[in-house]
């Protein structure tokens, strides 16, 4: 949206008083005087007019390293949630940028902004993801291709994107995806006579899981990892 507009919005009466106020420094946005009403604003920008604030609602955006045992909801009657492990005040407006199954761990991203939220998780983006995987059985040398030209989903009717898989041990990989259908990899794996034992997500598109964070702990992002899914 538009300053000039937000403030026509807010109940500044005209087109000639947004003027006004904007000419004479009145109008403070993030902390700094703006001058043209044809700012581009959105619902996280701090604004200030004639020292009162008209809008200040925080952006929250936060990696958090999920452990096993959490559910990918904001809340369940029975199982504990990820947003239980939260302690940031606005986690009441947190919601996840992406799911894992209840036994899977690794990087999960949380925010209030839903549209940073869509960038990260919206097909069309094909941000990648990047899990670790051990398996039951060894895994096939053909898997690797067979990941490569994607597997028939018949359920959803459709055949996934071509998948990167990395061999790290007999039964260990590094799967990339670049979609997120339910239970992919595990279903990936089933396509293929294997079954998935243990499954940690260490990357979404350039965000790796921060070595430091211990499970069940999270932080916030910093401006640079948040503009990673800025436009
Ligand atoms: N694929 C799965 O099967 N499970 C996850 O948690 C994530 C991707």
């Amino acid at each position: 949206m538009r300053l000039d507009r937000f403030l026509i919005r807010r109940g500044i009466h005209s087109t000639r008083e947004v003027s006004r106020l904007l000419s004479e420094k009145q109008v403070i946005v993030d902390h700094l005087v703006e001058t043209s009403g044809l700012r581009k604003i959105d619902r996280f920008t701090r604004i200030e007019v004639n020292g009162e604030i008209l809008q200040a609602q925080e952006a929250v955006y936060l990696m958090l390293h999920k452990p096993a045992g959490y559910l990918s909801a904001t809340s369940d009657p029975i199982h504990p949630t990820v947003i239980d492990l939260i302690e940031h005040p606005l986690r009441e407006q947190i919601h996840l940028a992406g799911r894992l199954d209840r036994a899977s761990t690794g990087l999960v991203l949380l925010t209030n902004d839903g549209r940073w939220s869509k960038r990260v998780t919206e097909p069309r983006q094909q941000v990648a993801k990047v899990y670790q995987v051990t398996t039951l059985d060894p895994i096939s040398a053909e898997t690797a291709a067979i990941f490569a030209s994607g597997i028939y989903f018949a359920y959803e009717n459709l055949t996934t994107r071509p998948a990167e898989l990395e061999l790290l041990g007999e039964r260990e990989a590094r799967l990339t995806l670049h979609e997120g259908r339910y239970h992919q990899v595990k279903r990936m794996f089933h396509a293929v006579g294997n079954r998935v034992l243990s499954l940690h997500r260490e990357q979404i598109g350039p965000l790796t899981l921060d070595a430091s964070l211990p499970p069940g702990k999270a932080r916030s992002l910093r401006p640079d990892e948040i503009n990673f899914f800025r436009l």
